[in-house]
């Protein structure tokens, strides 16, 4: 786990512990939409109440830009926390100032304080000194667990790092484990899937793992663009126009590793109720525009992961919202959950489609990371893992 110090490298026994999570959750009228993040924190949250220790959490919500604006407010994370804990959680309506020093003060071992949101301030994303020493005169030492936010060097993760002893906690050391580990000592052969709209968000990633992948199956709507540097017509389809020329050089570097979809299915409108058929690639007639790989497609691709040994998936195949158009995306991710391989899901939408294909059990590590899982694949050191303490 890249040699940092984590829970287990320190005593923490009736300490004061300054957690830093990700419960940058979605909200929904007011209450958690999606616990995934607040769930995946219980393994450090749990382990710090057994010690006993007294924990101090903080997080961000949105991005309020600076300013304490109500719908950005922690307090229903609070709520829901206390939910899933045995103890009472308390909340402090800031994060700096006395409110929040004396709700810290007075906490005893065994109890639970979370912050209202770091980007209430402005100094949380300017990694404003003043701002982290603050927060770490409230706590003895500093648990890092928010994978999420590792790519940010913020005050709340990089800046407090500078001022106390500073750990992983376990979600940030499991995520190491699979983003870090698992993919620099893969074993062989090693498959990466991209999909998602957009080349230009993947090149950092395509270019990163061609050297240590045996194939890169592309999908959903970024293969357009490497089908129009190809010479293909493609009509009303999404096509990135300032990224063709990247994509022509990524296909004449990469050979026969970077494998493209042979079909697909196209629409005459962007829309659920849009007619549809499959077509071989070349085939997309004006007014029609390509929305998933076609079944040619998800079975090739089946049978490159059928071998693997090593999964990465990042972006889903097509338009997955829409059910005529997600069978290349749920086609894909059953394929990865059959595979006899370590297989890893990174990012936001295919974390989404793998769960809402009832498949999330089957593979080994789904990640609470969008942007922080991308620049790992982008092989980035994330500035928030820089700051910890070496082993
Ligand atoms: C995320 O959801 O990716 C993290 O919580 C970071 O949020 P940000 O993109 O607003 O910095």
């Amino acid at each position: 786990m890249l040699n940092k110090k984590t829970l287990h490298d320190i005593n923490v026994k009736g300490k004061k512990v300054l957690v830093r999570v990700d419960f940058n959750v979605p909200l929904k009228d007011g209450e958690v939409a999606d616990d995934t993040r607040i769930v995946a924190a219980l393994p450090t949250i749990n382990y710090l109440l057994d010690e006993g220790a007294a924990l101090i959490l903080t997080s961000h919500l949105g991005r309020p830009k600076g300013e304490a604006k109500p719908e950005f407010s922690l307090a229903p994370v609070a709520e829901y926390l206390a939910g899933l804990v045995s103890v009472p959680v308390k909340f402090a309506t800031d994060c700096l100032g006395d409110v929040a020093q004396a709700a810290a003060a007075s906490l005893n071992a065994g109890e639970i304080l979370l912050l209202e949101n770091t980007r209430y301030h402005a100094g949380e994303k300017k990694n404003d000194p003043a701002m982290a020493k603050e927060l770490a005169a409230m706590a003895d030492v500093f648990v890092n667990d928010a994978f999420g936010t590792a790519h940010r060097a913020h005050a709340s993760n990089v800046g407090v790092a500078g001022e106390l002893t500073a750990v992983a906690g376990f979600l940030l050391e499991k995520e190491l484990k699979y983003l870090g580990d698992s993919i620099a000592n893969a074993e062989s052969p090693f498959v990466a899937i991209l999909g998602g709209a957009k080349v230009s968000d993947k090149i950092g990633v395509i270019t990163n793992l061609l050297d240590k992948t045996d194939k890169i199956l592309i999908g959903g709507g970024m293969a357009n663009t490497f089908f129009k540097a190809q010479g293909y017509e493609m009509a009303e389809s999404l096509v990135e126009a300032d990224a063709i020329d990247t994509a022509r050089e990524l296909l004449k570097n990469a050979g026969d590793k970077l494998q493209i979809p042979v079909d697909m299915v196209i629409a005459d409108d962007f829309a659920e109720q849009a007619q549809s058929k499959v077509v071989p690639v070349g085939d997309v007639p004006t007014g029609w525009r390509i929305l998933d790989v076609g079944p040619a497609t998800v079975a090739a691709y089946a049978s490159t992961l059928e071998s693997a040994k090593t999964v990465v998936w990042n972006g889903p195949m097509g338009v997955f919202e829409f059910p005529e158009f997600a069978k290349g995306t749920f086609g894909v991710a059953k394929a990865v959950a059959a595979a006899d391989a370590v297989s890893i899901i990174g990012g936001g939408d295919s974390v989404s489609a793998i769960k809402k294909s009832g498949l999330d059990e089957q593979v080994s590590h789904i990640s609470t990371g969008g942007g922080a899982s991308l620049e790992m694949l982008e092989g980035k050191v994330l500035p928030g893992l820089a700051a910890l303490a070496e082993k």
